[in-house]
């Protein structure tokens, strides 16, 4: 079994999605480890999206994750990062899967209503973005 990280981003928040996302991970099969509701500054959203500082989209990125309450949390079920991004579906939901979170639940590219970890190595380095070690049991 292993682990991945997800937040719930501030346009699913704004839209009172949260508690049906979270409904969606459970039925899948995810354990929740550790989970808070959190606001990112600008340069928080900035240090967590560094991966992207030259994608031409960064900007709005950062904008839009720094706009209202996030919700982040660290997920355990086997293969999770791979098992989650099926969950949620392809980044674009015009693209995602029947039944996907961003189907259900994203409006574009940009606001697209979950993030998650693309590999085993980020997921630890996101996990640890927002959670100590002693949170991560
Ligand atoms: P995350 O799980 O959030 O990392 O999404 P992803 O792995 O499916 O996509 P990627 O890492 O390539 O991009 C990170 C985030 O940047 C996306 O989830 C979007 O919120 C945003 N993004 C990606 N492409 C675009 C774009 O073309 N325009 C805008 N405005 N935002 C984008
Ligand atoms: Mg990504």
């Amino acid at each position: 079994t292993n682990r991945t990280f997800t937040m719930i981003k501030p346009d699913a928040t704004a839209k009172g999605n949260t508690g049906a996302i979270l409904k969606m991970i459970n039925e899948a099969g995810f354990r929740i480890v550790a989970m808070k509701m959190t606001h990112l500054s600008s340069a928080k959203a900035g240090e967590f999206y560094a991966v992207h500082k030259e994608r031409p989209f960064y900007g709005e990125l950062v904008e839009f994750m720094s706009r209202g309450p996030i919700t982040a949390a660290i997920l355990e079920k086997e293969n999770a990062v791979e098992e989650f991004r099926k969950l949620i579906g392809a980044t674009n939901p015009a693209q995602a899967a029947e039944g996907t979170i961003r189907k259900l639940y994203a409006a574009s590219i940009g606001e697209n209503a979950v993030h998650g970890s693309d590999s085993d190595e980020n997921a630890q380095i996101e996990g640890d973005f927002f959670f100590s070690k002693l949170e991560q049991f």
